[in-house]
């Protein structure tokens, strides 16, 4: 098991690439099975961009990456598969998001129930009622779902009671290629969302807005397709978000700024300076951050809900309380005993998180509790003195994007250790030129053998 060691209390500096948007790439993947062929740019490199991937190999797709470019290439001719079991569709929430796509090209679909962050409870009703009335037989069965269509799927006038995201992505897709016009209403606008059509319309799908509704006019097949992944706005938040932790000034490149509307001001209240130039943005930090009022969650256009935990992590050590409300998920502050291990001072209630700001963090032995909660830990590490120690990280591996190459680019001490390694860990820093700071995790390294 691989830990992460990070030496804190050093301002973040220099400049930063953000990659492909992990919430706009998995759609991407699984409407490409409705793509004879699809040339996926910007693919940033995530255990779920892999997990997707085998899934699409599992249908008999054809899949082939040139890392070092992020370019991922499908060939979905061969496709013969319609079944998506348990041990691929567990390994993420998204596995859900092929359901429509395979009953788009197949008319039938066996999939088990999907996994992902445990943010409680996940339904998938919205998913199901959609579909339903675009004419497919569903049966609910112990661990997945069953579902054919006779003929072909049927266009409908769908509204969904709460704007899910992973629904208005299955209905889009499915909608492509169904007969007739499905018109949705209350659907979710993320930018993601924005992505997928936009995927889709490049293949030759018909889906416009039309007085407040998505309207998807149904074509007999999609062709070809060469597409881009538009910027992760929630790694920018990240590590904006390490940048005003830590005191520094960072400029993050190729970000796309109107995504990040809502988020910006955050940073502004927290004391922050902003400067934005095209698809630039650059943050400087003040010694001490302000405290944010309040801030709720909540979908596009407004704060996300993904972005809340490194932002809190921010707010950690502010001069004064933060008030923090999560209005998406039920569980969202798993991670937040972990930030009390290094002296946070947060208190909870329900969907309420109060922090009240210390004047320092100190390091600790942190264990990743989800994806965005793990970036948190790896903020406050990066804002705490003395060098602590994150595991479970396969967590951050879902959603990051080479994480620690981008910490070190923006100066940032990190670096990999084999758990049980820590004095090689030792070994590997000197020889990387980090101090010797006499104590990790709070325990004199000569006595940390073992403690991983
Ligand atoms: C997507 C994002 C995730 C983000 C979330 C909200 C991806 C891969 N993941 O997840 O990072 O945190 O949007 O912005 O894009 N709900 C129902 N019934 C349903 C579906 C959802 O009640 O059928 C509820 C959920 O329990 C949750 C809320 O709706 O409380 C939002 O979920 P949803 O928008 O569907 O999130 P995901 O698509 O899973």
């Amino acid at each position: 098991m691989n830990v992460m060691a990070i030496e804190g209390g050093l301002p973040l500096y220099g400049e930063a690439e953000v990659h492909g948007a992990k919430n706009a790439v998995l759609p991407v993947l699984s409407a490409a099975l409705l793509c004879p062929k699809a040339t996926i740019r910007s693919c940033p490199l995530l255990s779920d961009v892999w997990a997707a991937r085998r899934i699409l190999e599992h249908l008999g797709c054809k899949v082939s990456m040139a890392d070092s470019e992020r370019i991922l290439q499908i060939n979905t001719s061969s496709a013969n598969g319609y079944g998506v079991p348990e041990s691929l569709a567990g390994e993420m929430r998204s596995s859900i998001i092929f359901l429509g796509a395979l009953l788009a090209r197949w008319g039938k679909a066996h999939i088990a129930l999907p996994g992902g962050c445990r943010l409680g409870p996940r339904p998938i009703d919205l998913h199901i009622n959609g579909l339903r009335q675009m004419g497919v037989r569903i049966i609910e069965q112990e661990g997945g779902l069953i579902c054919s269509v006779d003929g072909t799927l049927k266009g409908a006038d769908i509204c969904l009671r709460y704007p899910s995201v992973g629904a208005t992505e299955n209905l889009l897709i499915a909608a492509s290629l169904a007969k007739g016009i499905t018109t949705l209403r209350g659907m979710a606008v993320e930018p993601e969302i924005d992505g997928l059509i936009d995927f889709l319309n490049r293949a030759g799908a018909r889906i416009y807005r039309k007085e407040g509704c998505l309207c998807i006019e149904g074509v007999e097949f999609l062709h070809e397709v060469d597409y881009t992944i538009i910027p992760d706005r929630i790694e920018a938040a990240t590590y904006l978000s390490a940048a005003a932790a830590t005191g520094g000034e960072i400029t993050l490149k190729k970000v796309c700024l109107p995504h990040l509307d809502a988020v910006l001001p955050v940073f502004e209240e927290m004391g922050c300076t902003l400067k934005t130039k095209q698809d630039e943005i650059s943050l400087s930090a003040p010694k001490r951050l302000s405290p944010i009022h309040s801030l709720s969650t909540a979908p596009y256009p407004r704060f996300p809900t993904d972005a809340l935990a490194p932002v809190m992590a921010a707010s950690l050590l502010a001069d004064g309380a933060s008030r923090f409300e999560e209005l998406v998920f039920q569980s969202r502050y798993l991670h937040v005993n972990q930030f009390e291990k290094m002296g946070a001072n947060v208190h909870m209630e329900g969907r309420t998180a109060l922090v009240n700001g210390v004047a320092f963090l100190r390091s600790a032995r942190l264990h990743c509790t989800d994806l965005r909660g793990g970036a948190a830990l790896v903020i406050a590490a990066l804002a705490a003195k003395g060098v602590s120690f994150i595991d479970e990280l396969q967590h951050i591996y879902r959603g990051y994007d080479d994480m620690p190459a981008v910490i070190r680019q923006l100066g940032g001490k990190v670096w990999m250790i084999s758990s049980g390694s820590i004095e090689t860990g030792e070994k590997e820093r000197k020889k990387e030129g980090f101090s010797n700071l006499g104590y990790a995790a709070g325990i004199p390294l000569a006595q940390t053998q073992g403690v991983l």
